[in-house]
């Protein structure tokens, strides 16, 4: 299997790095072909909402993914489109995604317009660092991934929590294989799910799904 490791910190070497070190580490262990996307060394710049995407994607032969701004997303794109399986490794910040997660997120936004959005989904997994001083959790992380991701091709299936377990040196307090240890859930139990897969505010007023 060839897996994507994308890690969302806007630090090269703190703990999201070395839990995503160990996370390769343990995929190739497994036999898998890993590659690695670290935000850090990455420029993405914050989606404008221009919609150039959308009205790209009316206009036959263009890039279906066409994006008006040129830097690391083109990279990042190809690598994602490439893989069979993505797994995002990220710190929570004030519940939700650091802003150099959020940028990449939001310039998705031309998969949207794809072919990607109502492709069979690849699955992915979500490793979340944080110090563990805030009490409000971390679903909007969970609930960004889960929307950004959809719409790229990839079904959200498990949360694998290591706030609190990773010290600042990446020593982490769990002696399990790093795929088993933490607190790792279904994504659906962070999510509010409906039985169809979809969040409760989607179903009222009758709208139809319109991607996973
Ligand atoms: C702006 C900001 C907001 C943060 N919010 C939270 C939070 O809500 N919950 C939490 O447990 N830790 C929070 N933290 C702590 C970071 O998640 C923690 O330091 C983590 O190790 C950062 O990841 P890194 O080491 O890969 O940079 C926050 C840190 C920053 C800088």
């Amino acid at each position: 299997m060839r897996r994507l490791v994308l890690c969302g910190s806007p630090r090269a070497r703190g703990r999201a790095a070395a839990l995503a070190l160990r996370v390769v580490e343990a995929y190739e262990q497994a036999g898998d072909e890993v590659g690695l996307v670290l935000l850090a060394e990455a420029v993405i710049a914050p989606c404008t909402g221009c919609n150039a995407c959308k009205h790209n994607a009316a206009t036959p032969l263009r890039d279906d993914l066409y994006c008006v701004i040129a830097d690391s997303m083109a990279r990042v794109r190809r690598r994602l489109n490439d893989c069979d399986a993505l797994t995002v490794v990220s710190p929570v910040y004030f519940s939700g995604a650091p802003a150099q997660l959020k940028a990449f997120y939001d310039r998705l936004q031309p998969y949207y317009w794809s072919k990607y959005a109502k492709s069979t989904k690849r699955p992915a997994d979500l490793f979340v660092v944080g110090e563990g001083g805030d009490p409000h959790g971390f679903e909007p992380l969970v609930s960004e991934t889960r929307s950004a991701l959809a719409v790229a091709g990839f079904r959200l299936e498990r949360v694998h929590d290591w706030v609190g377990l990773v010290h600042e040196d990446g020593r982490l307090d769990d002696d399990r294989p790093v795929l088993e240890g933490g607190r790792t859930a279904a994504a659906s139990d962070y999510c509010n799910e409906t039985p169809s897969g979809l969040h409760p505010t989607y179903l009222r007023g009758g709208r139809e799904a319109h991607h996973g």
